[in-house]
């Protein structure tokens, strides 16, 4: 019995120091560089997404600013944001999108983004809510 504990003490011990690692580890590895936004970014206006969400904090016709849907995307899932950018027709008919689609009088169209090059898009609006991107 006493050598079970002790075992069982030591793995307890090992368990939460492997937890700590990987925790700290998690911690720095949301640190992203100048260069991975930029990445990103290039993501962003090659689906033709700044053609409707305008830089700085200029709204426009065709859509929210981006600073306004990330903001938007920060208080939704990444599950729900991944989930809308690959397919917003699904979601027409939520209270909220709906009534960004009066205010808009727009819907966004699908933009045939793949679930590789949406969860970078969630990263982006991640890093614009976060107050990381310059411009
Ligand atoms: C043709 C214009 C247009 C394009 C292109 C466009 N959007 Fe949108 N987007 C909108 C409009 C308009 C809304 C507000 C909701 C609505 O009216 O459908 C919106 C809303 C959003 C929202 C907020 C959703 C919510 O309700 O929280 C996100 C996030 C978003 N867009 C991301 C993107 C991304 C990423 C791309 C590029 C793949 C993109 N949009 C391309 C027009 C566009």
């Amino acid at each position: 019995m006493r050598k079970f504990i002790m075992v069982f003490t030591v793995a307890t011990f090992i368990l939460s120091v492997l937890t700590n690692f990987a925790l700290a580890k998690d911690k720095t590895g949301q640190k992203i560089t100048k260069k991975q936004i930029e990445k990103l970014r290039d993501v962003f206006d090659n689906y033709g997404c700044s053609g409707c969400h305008m830089y700085m904090h200029r709204d426009s016709t065709s859509g929210p600013a981006v600073a306004v849907i990330a903001a938007l995307a920060k208080g939704k899932s990444k599950k729900w944001v991944i989930s809308w950018i690959m397919n917003p027709k699904k979601h027409y008919n939520e209270p909220d999108v709906k009534a960004l689609i009066h205010q808009y009088v727009q819907y966004m169209p699908n933009n045939g983004v793949t679930k590789k090059d949406a969860e970078k898009l969630y990263e982006y609006l991640m890093a614009v809510a976060d107050g990381l991107v310059k411009k």
